[in-house]
């Protein structure tokens, strides 16, 4: 039996996370540029976003380009930069066609003008579809997006529109750039890397977490329902015991 055969359908992650790791080790060990590697992630994102619909899951969330990749060689940069532009305008008819609705979080301000502006038309486009939402992580880091939520709780407690004592759990979530979202259930990493690289620390506190040393490019349907099947053999506790359960 395939791994899709093998879901259970009543009992799916509602959310899913991707590190989508590995796309330059990936183009090197065929002899050419990391770039390489960036147009055939593309294409696995493309894969694992029509899994996605097809299987029915509420929010996917795929890790694009961090903070800290701002640090990458210029020439590396601008290619991913480019190759957003490209990838979100080709895709929005297969968006639309699938119902599937574009989201962004991350300090979408430091994006290219050009970047931003594909982004924000897709965005607007396909606000009002109603099947899977894929949220883009542009530019994020959850330090960065923690260092903002806390900025803003302060400036709430000094004008005194916020007790300090009424400060909650919900009060930090809600000025995450994912207030409107459930947590992810289940977190994948490609690329072998053991690491969270400062992916949704906090709204991960009780993902399932998932490794795979398969780089992205490499990483298909079947990696994508393999990895919800094995989500689907765990036993997720929050605390309690199985007996409670
Ligand atoms: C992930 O692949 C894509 C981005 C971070 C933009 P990498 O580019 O990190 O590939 P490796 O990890 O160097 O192989
Ligand atoms: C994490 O991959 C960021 C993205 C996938 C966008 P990196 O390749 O940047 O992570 P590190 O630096 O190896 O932890
Ligand atoms: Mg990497």
């Amino acid at each position: 039996m395939s791994y899709k055969e093998q879901i259970d359908k009543s009992r799916l992650p509602r959310h899913i996370a991707i590190i989508m790791d590995g796309n330059g080790r990936w183009a090197k060990e065929k002899g050419r540029e990391r770039t390489y590697g960036h147009q055939y992630g593309a294409e696995a994102v493309r894969m694992v976003t029509e899994a996605s619909v097809e299987t029915g899951i509420e929010y996917l969330t795929l890790y694009a380009f961090s903070t800290e990749n701002w640090n990458r060689p210029d020439e590396e940069v601008d290619a991913l930069m480019a190759l957003m532009v490209m990838s979100i305008e080709n895709e929005t008819p297969t968006l639309m066609k699938h119902n599937v609705r574009l989201q962004a979080i991350g300090d979408l301000s430091r994006m290219p003008a050009e970047v931003k502006a594909k982004l924000d038309q897709c965005i607007g486009v396909t606000s009002q579809n109603t099947g899977l939402t894929l949220v883009l992580a542009l530019s994020y880091s959850t330090k960065w997006e923690m260092v903002e939520a806390v900025k803003a709780i302060a400036r709430q407690a000094v004008s005194g529109s916020l007790a300090v004592e009424e400060i909650t759990d919900r009060t930090i979530d809600d000025r995450l750039t994912t207030a409107a979202m459930p947590d992810p259930d289940l977190l994948i990493r490609t690329g072998g890397e053991m690491r969270i690289s400062n992916f949704l620390l906090w709204q991960a506190a009780y993902a399932e977490l998932y490794f795979t040393p398969e780089y992205w490019p490499d990483f298909g349907k079947e990696s994508f329902y393999k990895a919800i099947c094995d989500y689907q053999n765990r036993e997720r506790r929050f605390g309690k015991i199985s007996e409670q359960l």
